[in-house]
């Protein structure tokens, strides 16, 4: 059973799509002349956001995904993530852009890098659509972010609290509701 929890739109629909086409003519301009771009999306927050990404983006693409394990409320200091499925494709010499739902502590990020960086890809450069810069506990960037935001919870356009809310179009903040008596 989750506390009751009412949802506050933070970010619109229409928000959403403007940003999503702008980000995509930045990203279309840095890889003009890539022979192949791997668009590579991190499981499962980012179905929605790559699905959007990708159309407005003016380049040959290959897409792949990758799932790793969240470390929940693990409070070991090392955070490591397990690869639950792996990506289908060789990454080697090729230019990846891994596409991430929310940049939060970042230790999710740091270890998907240190793993793809094992393989020798090209450049590799990240998309986040959210970053909340407040909680950062390790040093790691995305050179393209959608919108940053405060530190709260957020759902929405992929992303998830319990697995629900993945549907919804816009993104919203989750706000708990006290019980009473
Ligand atoms: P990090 O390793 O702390 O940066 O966490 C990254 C992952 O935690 C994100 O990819 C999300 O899956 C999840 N996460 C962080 N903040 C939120 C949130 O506000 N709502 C839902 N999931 C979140
Ligand atoms: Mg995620």
């Amino acid at each position: 059973m989750t506390t009751p929890y009412v949802i506050d739109e933070l970010i619109s629909a229409k928000a959403i799509a403007a940003r999503v086409e702008s980000l995509a003519r930045e990203i279309s301009g840095f890889y003009k002349g890539t022979d192949k771009l791997v668009v590579v999306g991190l499981l499962r927050g980012s179905f929605v956001f790559i699905a959007d990404l990708v159309r407005e983006l003016d380049l040959p693409v290959e897409g792949d995904f990758l799932e790793v394990s969240s470390y929940g409320n693990s409070t070991e200091s090392s955070r490591e993530v397990r690869i639950l499925k792996d990506l289908r494709g060789e990454i080697e010499g090729r230019d990846v852009l891994l596409v991430e739902d929310i940049v939060d502590t970042g230790h999710t990020l740091k270890h998907v890098l240190e793993i793809l960086a094992t393989r020798h890809p090209g450049r590799i450069e990240v998309c986040a659509l959210l970053d909340k810069p407040s909680r950062r506990e390790v040093d790691v960037r995305a050179r393209w972010i959608g919108f940053e935001i405060p530190d709260t919870f957020v759902v929405g356009y992929g992303i998830d609290y319990a697995q629900r809310n993945r549907n919804l179009p816009h993104i919203g903040a989750v706000r708990f509701l006290e019980e009473t008596g």
